[in-house]
């Protein structure tokens, strides 16, 4: 019938049937209720949809409205393979404007997308990236040699820490002491006002404007902007800059097609985007790798085989296993802008469908398990020089095997 249709559309006769879209099966609760099963619990709220609807499910999200949940592979393969002037990542991030800026690169679409996208991947270059190891790890073994022996300690704070630095330095190429110890105070403040249920419910249900009702998360987003905008204007001045290797030095070198570069706004707004995308992420990843891995003494010490050796399979498997199996961003979003079929369902326009990375990460017949961190064993306390490398490895080579159209700039993936 879709068929029929579109040829008695293409003849223009009038004689085309209005076309028929559906949405999957999904719970019948008030929205209110399964927006805060979405916030409050989501990975029960998830594993609960799919045990009852199966692969393909329509939750109803307070502003959010409907989301088409899918976890099966083929299907999240139509959604990433799809054209993606009609399946828009920007429109299903809004939620972040006022957070990440209107010229943020999470939030465009279409040819705006396109060409940010193209002024910011050189600053990601394999080869670039490469170097940023040696500040990596740098950052790491300083950091470590400070961790207390034989005591107990609060790993992720301290991955924050570590991978902060790693931003500051690489990305928005800080040096002075001053400057560093001025930008670390604004943005812990900024997680600390953002920590918590009640902003991001409060997003959810009220839409991003309701970032004005927090006010110490207002206050603290103006003073990282203050910083910023201050430091982009010094390193605009600065004689050096040509010479420079940092992320934002490369932006503000960069042109866009008819001659003009990025304004401070536009660099602000990739700097914020790629500190919320680039410090908690890797943060959050590199502690539940250290979580699996004090329960394997005996992957421990194959580790560090393989780094003896110079060998980077086995760790290279270890990160990409922590990712499965403890995906830190359960899902991405892409808005359908007209009707189109994807896993056997005509959905309408205007909803979103949603590759579901917790969901799929998760069914043992598609991902297999290949080291074994998914068991649970005795603990053990790891060395230093683990974390060091793991760190290393892990934000040269976050993602993995990459979807052909994962938008993850650390994947390093060409346009
Ligand atoms: C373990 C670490 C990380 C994970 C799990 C992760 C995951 C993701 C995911 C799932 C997306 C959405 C992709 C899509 O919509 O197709 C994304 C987007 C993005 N990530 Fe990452 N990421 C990580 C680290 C990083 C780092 C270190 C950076 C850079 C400093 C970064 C920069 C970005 C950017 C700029 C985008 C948006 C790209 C676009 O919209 O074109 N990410 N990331």
């Amino acid at each position: 019938m879709i068929i029929l249709n579109a040829i008695l559309r293409s003849l223009d006769l009038g004689l085309a049937m209005p076309e028929t879209t559906q949405l999957p099966p999904g719970p019948r609760y008030p929205r209110l209720l399964q927006t805060m099963g979405w916030v409050l619990r989501p990975t029960v709220f998830l594993a609960r949809c799919r045990e009852q609807y199966g692969n393909v499910f329509t939750l109803d999200i307070a502003r959010e409205k409907t989301w088409v949940l899918l976890s099966d592979p083929d299907a999240i393969r139509e959604v990433f393979t799809g054209d993606t002037t009609l399946l828009h990542a920007g429109k299903g991030n809004a939620l972040l404007l006022p957070i990440l800026g209107s010229r943020s690169v999470v939030l465009l679409d279409d040819e705006a997308h396109l060409t940010t996208r193209k002024l910011i991947l050189p600053a990601f270059h394999g080869a670039r990236m490469q170097r940023y190891g040696d500040l990596m790890r740098e950052i790491a073994e300083r950091e470590i040699e400070r961790w207390p022996v034989c005591e107990p300690m609060a790993l992720l704070p301290r991955m924050r820490a570590v991978t902060l630095e790693v931003i500051m330095r690489a990305v928005f190429g800080m040096e002075s002491d001053n400057d560093l110890r001025h930008m670390r105070r604004v943005i812990s403040d900024l997680y600390a006002a953002s920590k918590g249920w009640r902003a991001l419910l409060g997003m959810v249900m009220f839409g991003s404007a309701s970032i004005r009702w927090v006010r110490p998360l207002e206050r603290a987003l103006a003073s990282v902007d203050t910083a910023l905008f201050d430091h982009i204007r010094t390193r605009r001045r600065d004689p050096t800059l040509a010479g420079r290797d940092d992320v934002l030095s490369q932006l503000l070198q960069a042109r866009y097609d008819d001659g003009s570069p990025m304004t401070d706004k536009e660099l602000r707004d990739q700097l914020v985007t790629l500190l919320w995308a680039g410090h908690t992420t890797t943060a959050t990843s590199l502690t539940w790798a250290v979580e699996r891995l004090v329960r394997h003494p005996d992957k421990v010490e194959r580790l560090r085989a393989d780094m003896a050796q110079g060998n980077h399979a086995y760790t290279d498997a270890v990160v990409k296993e922590t990712l499965r199996l403890r995906p830190i961003i359960p899902i991405v979003v892409r808005r359908l802008v007209e009707p189109m079929e994807i896993a056997g369902w005509r959905l309408p326009a205007g909803v979103s469908v949603v590759p579901c990375i917790y969901l799929v990460h998760h069914r043992p017949d598609c991902i297999p398990i290949r080291i074994g961190l998914n068991r649970s064993a005795f603990s053990i306390r790891t060395r230093a020089l683990t974390l060091g490398y793991l760190l290393v490895v892990a934000l040269i080579d976050a993602q993995g095997p990459a979807s052909p159209r994962s938008r993850c700039a650390s994947c390093l993936r060409p346009l």
